[in-house]
């Protein structure tokens, strides 16, 4: 029968010249619409972080489709959920990194008092590409002195080489491209 990585492979579309020419966009949304694919990836994630990173005290999304699978997932580890956003959607006191895109710039933040000194994190998203995003998010959890476990992604795009560029900060990750 299927098994689990299957199901979830068989709900992840690819959208040529996606937002712009020359990229392969992977869509992740079939994965939400199929309540079986969804419990997959929830179950593959919670069995890969109770086996390898049972003292993790949060877990850490990455706007916005980490917001996605992160509070399942949190939720399944019975934890809680923290957002890095994008620039300016969080009220209050807030910490900030930013990083180079291909043309520009970006900068992700998260409240102030979102995660506690000395904590230990997994961070989420739904995709690694270059891993600036990522990267990102573990250098704003270096500034509030939160300790980065690893790092978890549905889909993983190998030919960007996100992964070396985050060491020595693991990545795991579901399905690979
Ligand atoms: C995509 C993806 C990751 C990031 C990965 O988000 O969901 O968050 O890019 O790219 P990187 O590894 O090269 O940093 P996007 O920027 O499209 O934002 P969105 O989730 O708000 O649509």
């Amino acid at each position: 029968s299927e098994s689990k990585l299957q199901l979830i492979q068989r709900h992840i579309r690819a959208f040529p010249d996606f937002p712009k020419k020359g990229i392969l966009f992977r869509d992740i949304c079939p994965i939400l619409k199929n309540p079986a694919s969804l419990t997959a990836v929830i179950d593959l994630l919670e069995e890969h972080v109770r086996k390898n990173h049972p003292r993790v005290d949060v877990i850490v999304g990455l706007d916005a489709r980490g917001f996605l699978f992160g509070p399942p997932l949190a939720l399944r580890l019975g934890l809680g959920f923290i957002l890095v956003r994008k620039k300016g959607k969080l009220p209050g006191a807030t910490v900030s990194v930013s990083y180079e895109l291909e043309y520009s710039k970006a900068e992700v933040e998260i409240q102030e008092d979102a995660v506690a000194a000395g904590q230990r994190v997994l961070i989420i998203d739904d995709l690694l590409a270059t891993g600036g995003t990522m990267l990102a998010a573990c250098e704003l959890m270096r500034k509030r002195q939160a300790e980065v476990l690893g790092c978890m992604v549905v889909v993983e795009l190998r030919d960007l080489n996100g992964a070396d560029r985050l060491k020595p900060h693991q990545v795991f990750s579901l399905v690979q491209y």
